[in-house]
């Protein structure tokens, strides 16, 4: 499979499955009827509350035979709650002993934004921690100590802008190598991706599919024209289409599915190529427009908002 390369040339599968909104009844049989058709690249979250149960999918893959440890490539996040140095390491541990592994190959800080220890979601102003108080670089040392200790063989963040990343780049003994962030057609971030490329920091994109997080949206990715008639020449679907644009990007992609017959068409998006002027009838398509908007981490008085996070 085409991959991303790292800095000591470890390579990541540039197509993954991500489990963000998996049940943890679906998650189990939808990673291991991925890994059985090959996939080889699992992005999780300790958020997401199904890694006790892609652990048992991975585990089961493994002692099946169909792949080794070492076949897989394994992401997973370090939750709000848990920022500062010294919280870092202890909430790997569970993510480990959840997945039922010895390392990750990646773990990213999930998001700019820190919540008092215990808290899932915040509801009110008191359940944040402003990033003033636990700044970015300190929650970085404890990245690197899980990287120095072989827990994690690769560090990076998730949903960070410019200058959260220059924040980090500044005092970092190790840097980060990846941002994970939201990409697709609809929300290109070529500014986000030249910084990126300039500091030697790949990028992975959520939601390539455009989500479908809000039922409410009239704006949908995979109805786009553009995209469907790309589709109908090309003879793909228009998910294909959409994860295709973004891998030629040099970008990677997670699309969730629990749906057998999903996990394969998204895996032979890598049969398909598109040409230049596909790619660039796409690239007209970007109206910078997020699916996972942020506005969650707004709260009555709270430290954050979507713009200060998105923008500051
Ligand atoms: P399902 O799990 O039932 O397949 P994203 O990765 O952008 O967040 O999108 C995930 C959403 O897109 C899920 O609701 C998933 O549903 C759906 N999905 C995944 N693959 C495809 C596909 N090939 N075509 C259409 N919808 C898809």
């Amino acid at each position: 499979m085409t991959t991303l390369k790292f800095r000591n040339n470890d390579e990541m599968p540039i197509l993954g499955l991500g489990t963000f909104r998996s049940e943890p009844n679906e998650v189990y049989n939808a990673v291991l009827s991925a890994i059985k058709i090959g996939y080889r690249h699992i992005d999780c979250a300790a958020a997401y509350g199904n890694e006790k149960e892609v652990g048992n999918a991975i585990a089961e893959a493994i002692k099946q035979g169909l792949v080794t440890r070492n076949d897989l490539w394994v992401t997973s996040k370090l939750w709000n709650a848990s920022h500062g140095k010294e919280n870092v390491i202890p909430a790997l541990k569970q993510t480990l002993e959840d997945l039922q592994l010895e390392y990750l190959d990646l773990y990213l800080i999930h998001w700019p934004v820190a919540l008092k220890k215990g808290t899932e979601m915040p509801e009110k102003a008191s359940d944040f921690i402003p990033l003033s108080e636990v700044p970015l670089t300190n929650t970085w040392k404890g990245m690197e100590a899980a990287l120095e200790q072989g827990l994690a063989k690769h560090i990076g963040v998730s949903n960070c802008n410019e200058n959260q990343l220059k924040e980090i780049l500044a005092t970092a003994v190790h840097q980060p190598e990846m941002n994970q962030v939201e990409m697709h057609p609809f929300l290109q971030q070529e500014a986000l991706q030249s910084f990126c490329v300039k500091n030697d920091m790949l990028l992975t994109a959520y939601a390539p599919l455009g989500s479908l997080v809000d039922e409410n949206s009239t704006l949908r990715l995979l109805e786009n024209d553009t995209i469907k008639n790309i589709a109908k020449a090309r003879r793909m679907s228009p998910a294909q289409v959409a994860l295709a644009y973004t891998i030629q990007r040099g970008i990677a992609v997670i699309p969730k599915s629990i749906n057998e017959a999903r996990l394969l068409q998204n895996l032979e998006t890598l049969n398909h190529t598109l040409t230049g002027e596909d790619m660039a009838l796409l690239k007209d398509l970007d109206k910078a427009h997020r699916f996972i908007d942020g506005k969650f981490w707004e709260v009555e008085n709270g430290p954050y908002t979507a713009d200060s996070i998105w923008n500051a």
